[in-house]
């Protein structure tokens, strides 16, 4: 089973850049003509929050009117940058649309892994916290299906990434999120948005990584003083390639025209000398 990501399409209204000079709304159109287009095809999308840039209604509009291509099923979580009324409203009516919940989490058995979307969003605050109330209900649905191999995606990482400017608004309380999903040996993988950057780490005996943005990078700026700031850096996204067993693999796919592929080998079968 294949797994994309696509996460933190900041998308603003039509025609208007992110931050003055991202085309975010071009960068979806070609994330997405990249998973449309991929062999074998994508059983699955998650989009891991930030998909508007403000949560003003006419982002939202112009995000659901590109995300109508997908041709996989598709399924999202709030980012700091989406506000939840105008998230919520976006997608009512979409099959996951948690309405009996305070909060924007749900679970998705419709897969050969079970995926269980997580709501780390704090209102008005650019950093993540779970509430106890949150972390209870994951609890809950991880001891209900102690036997089916679980993919979790929330949008702030537990991890300190060592770029200073996104790690003071990490999930501030990840540890309290890992100690809960440690204790269940089917979770597979953690997968989070935020930090627009490919990261990886293992926690708790857990894989835990963050999705490339294929708009804009977070500067990867390791100096403790250095400025915030983005760059334009090839484009990507996070795939995840599951195995009969539900073990998670991932890799990281380009956005582009690249030379290739070309054979290694020639017409009699012999290695290219
Ligand atoms: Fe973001
Ligand atoms: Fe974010």
């Amino acid at each position: 089973m294949l797994i994309a990501q696509i996460t933190d399409t900041h998308i603003k209204a039509a025609g208007k850049l992110a931050y003055r000079r991202v085309d975010t709304a071009a960068s979806l159109a070609r994330v997405i003509d990249h998973v449309n287009g991929f062999t074998p095809a994508v059983d699955a999308v998650i989009l891991s929050g930030d998909l508007t840039d403000a949560g003003r209604p006419e982002e939202f509009e112009l995000l659901l009117h590109h995300l109508g291509r997908l041709k996989a099923p598709w399924y999202v979580i709030p980012g700091n940058h989406d506000k939840a009324d105008t998230f919520r409203k976006a997608f009512a009516g979409t099959r996951y649309q948690p309405d009996d919940l305070p909060f924007y989490q749900y679970v998705v058995d419709d897969h050969p892994i079970r995926l269980i979307g997580l709501d780390s969003t704090v209102a008005g605050k650019p950093h993540g916290f779970m509430s106890p109330e949150k972390l209870d209900w994951l609890d809950a649905r991880l001891t209900e299906a102690p036997d089916r191999p679980t993919l979790l995606f929330v949008h702030h990482p537990p991890f300190v990434a060592g770029i200073r400017h996104m790690d003071v608004q990490r999930l501030l309380n990840g540890d309290e999120l890992m100690a809960v999903a440690g204790r269940h040996k089917q979770v597979r993988h953690l997968a989070c948005g935020h930090l627009h950057r490919a990261c990886e780490q293992v926690i708790n005996g857990i894989g835990v990584s963050t999705g490339p943005c294929a708009a804009h990078a977070v500067t990867l700026d390791l100096d403790p003083e250095g400025a915030p700031g983005f760059s334009l850096e090839p484009a990507m996204m996070r795939l995840f390639y599951i195995d009969e067993a539900g073990q998670v693999l991932t890799h990281l796919s380009m956005i582009g025209d690249f030379e290739g592929p070309y054979p290694f080998f020639d017409a009699e079968g012999c290695l290219i000398d």
